[in-house]
């Protein structure tokens, strides 16, 4: 992974690009650098540690002039986080500096072929092989930057966002991306190159998304010259217009961005389905699956794959779709899926589910779905991001940027989506009656309200959470619509506060999990008055007989439960397929308390990434 930034215009580069990184450290956290020119030489600084850790190195260094520099925040793929491999990197001459994020998976052969000619190297990188290769060429064939570049990105294996400038020609940077995203901000004679906008937007709203196998030279004066890394080929960049604003990006009051994107999904949720429905004509409009209607249709089943939080919404997917679309659905970890030599029908259609649209996993077994035939369709909430455009058509989650690497409203904007496409499926297919379907739509509409109410009880989970804190397991059940959810509570515990927690179906409890069950063990059980109630509420008994410490989260009104359990935490009534939207706030705000109660970096928990370019 990693998070790149770069810029080159008339400002002082040092503080665009240190802020920059700020933002992209959800990208990885483990190491960061900064490399600038001065007028008179390339002045680098790097660390392991933090952005911040950089910043007080910095501090007591002058060197942070210069108006062309570039920086990263590292995620270490090859060689231990530490000073030497973070980057940037130089070339052995010092003339050439690069930042990567990405792996160039043939490095071994090329270190050995470049050492064999009398190069050196000081880290374990494969990046500081590449800049070698870049500038072994450069002298080679006696080239200029951007022409070295694309020989040496030819010879190379793997996935890369670079950007390399040269110290004798501080006047253009030289970008390049396949499999890692890179977007360029482009102002007024400056021009800015990040891994996504977030560390540009307030300069400029105007960006060139660069597509894999692409390559641009930017200069400071004449601007943005794209080109095909393979062939050479000249390419009309598209500067689209941004829609993000800054705001969206920071943590606007909350203490953490984790807690903000958990407020914010009452938003979030009319955000993904507005303009997609018309509640007063019973009608919903998605383009994406309109205009290959008969694909959905038609389809044999449905194959949903996806990683992590994206992949616990596609299993709540796997209900929806079955009991209201009446089509037959699996659900696969994209990781699992791309190397055991799936059965992939050509009638078949692929969901993959990405909020970053950019992990490699799901982004490979798209690719192997598409070689078998399939149609695939794309939900992402990263506009532009790799798999959106590497599917054949989508819906956008427009759950605005998510930045806690713990995945809140990604989720449930993911299950809106795919509310929205069941329920469109069932329409068509006549599986779902006239009134049912228009109260599906007044009971969707009416979810963000009830969000609203779910996050009323926060004091109360608060407290609850100061109870649990020392807890070393916990356990989630549910059933049904909510045994994802039950997974996905759990996830969500591990993730943030490292307590060991495990999600089952509740029924499943009796084959295992109930071993574990003494009074030292919480459980949180989802017994809303739905579904499997009354089945629920046997399992509650059998967790009590155990002495268990019950959490239970019920359906507003709920009296058995609340006599059962020791704490209760009351979601609002509705809808079965919907009460996922309801019964993960609770679940979210738990975890979120635990682990600030036990002063863990809630937003950065340790060796996980946003987002996951390596498989
Ligand atoms: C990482 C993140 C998770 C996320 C998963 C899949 O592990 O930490 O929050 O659910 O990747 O990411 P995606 O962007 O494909 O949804």
């Amino acid at each position: 992974m990693c998070g790149i930034v770069g810029y080159i215009g008339h400002r002082e580069a040092y503080p665009i690009v240190l802020k920059g990184l700020k933002r992209l450290e959800y990208r990885g956290y483990d190491s960061a650098g900064i490399a600038l020119y001065d007028g008179e030489e390339i002045k680098l600084s790097k660390t392991k540690g933090k952005v911040a850790d950089l910043e007080t190195r910095l501090e007591n260094e002058i060197a942070t002039k210069g108006t062309v520099g570039i920086g990263h925040t590292r995620w270490a793929t090859h060689g231990v986080p530490n000073d030497v491999n973070s980057h940037p990197h130089y070339s052995n001459s010092g003339n050439l500096v690069i930042i990567h994020n990405g792996i160039i998976e043939n490095y071994e052969p090329l270190r050995q072929e470049l050492t064999n000619r009398g190069y050196t190297f000081t880290s374990e990188t494969d990046t500081e092989v590449l800049v070698n290769l870049i500038e072994d060429v450069k002298t080679k064939e006696k080239v200029k930057l951007g022409k070295a570049v694309q020989i040496a990105l030819n010879q190379t294996v793997g996935a890369y966002a670079i950007a390399v400038f040269d110290r004798n020609k501080p006047d253009e940077i030289v970008v390049a991306r396949l499999g890692s995203p890179l977007a360029i901000g482009v102002g007024e004679n400056e021009y800015f190159v990040a891994s996504d906008a977030s560390p540009f937007i307030e300069y400029t709203n105007n960006a060139i998304y660069l597509e894999d196998g692409e390559m641009a030279i930017i200069r400071r004066k004449k601007g943005v010259k794209v080109r095909k890394i393979k062939d050479d080929k000249q390419v009309d960049p598209y500067v689209q217009e941004l829609k993000m604003n800054l705001e969206q990006i920071e943590k606007g009051g909350y203490d953490h961005f984790m807690l903000k994107e958990i407020y914010e999904q009452p938003n979030a949720i009319s955000d993904t389905y507005r303009g997609r429905m018309r509640v007063s004509d019973g009608i919903i409009k998605m383009a994406g699956i309109d205009d290959h209607i008969e694909k959905f249709t038609n389809a044999r089943r449905i194959l949903i794959i996806a990683c992590g939080t994206s992949w616990h919404a596609g299993l709540v997917g796997e209900y929806i779709f079955e009991d209201l679309a009446r089509i037959p659905v699996e659900v696969e970890y994209a990781s699992e899926f791309r190397y055991r030599n799936p059965v992939i029908y050509q009638d078949d259609v692929v969901i993959a589910i990405s909020q970053s649209g950019e992990t490699a996993d799901t982004m490979a077994a798209i690719k192997l779905a598409k070689e078998k035939g399939a149609f695939v369709f794309g939900i992402c909430n990263v506009v532009g991001s790799s798999i959106s455009r590497e599917t054949h058509a989508g819906a956008y989650t427009h759950a605005g940027p998510e930045i806690g690497v713990a995945s809140t409203k990604a989720f449930t904007t993911q299950i809106t989506v795919l509310t929205l496409i069941a329920l469109q499926l069932a329409k068509k297919k006549g599986v779902i009656s006239t009134p049912d379907f228009h109260a599906h739509l007044q009971e969707l509409e009416r979810i963000p309200e009830k969000v609203a109410k779910a996050l009323e009880s926060n004091e109360h989970i608060k407290e609850v959470a100061d109870i649990y804190k020392e807890a070393s397991n916990c356990l989630y059940l549910g059933r049904g619509f909510n045994f994802p959810v039950a997974l996905e509570g759990a996830l969500k515990l591990k993730e943030i506060s490292y307590i060991h927690a495990e999600g089952y179906p509740a029924a499943e409890m009796k084959h295992g999990p109930i071993a574990l069950i003494d009074e030292q063990m919480p459980v949180i059980v989802i017994a809303t008055k739905k579904g499997h109630y009354d089945k629920v509420v046997s399992n509650i008994q059998e967790i009590k007989s155990r002495k268990g410490k019950i959490i239970g989260i019920v359906t507003e009104g709920d009296v058995t439960v609340k006599g059962l359990a020791d704490h209760v935490i009351e979601i609002p009534e509705t809808m079965e397929s919907m009460t996922p939207l309801l019964t993960t706030i609770p679940l979210q705000l738990l975890s979120y308390h635990i682990a600030v109660m036990l002063n863990k970096n809630v937003d950065q928990p340790r060796n996980l990434a946003k987002s996951v370019t390596v498989e």
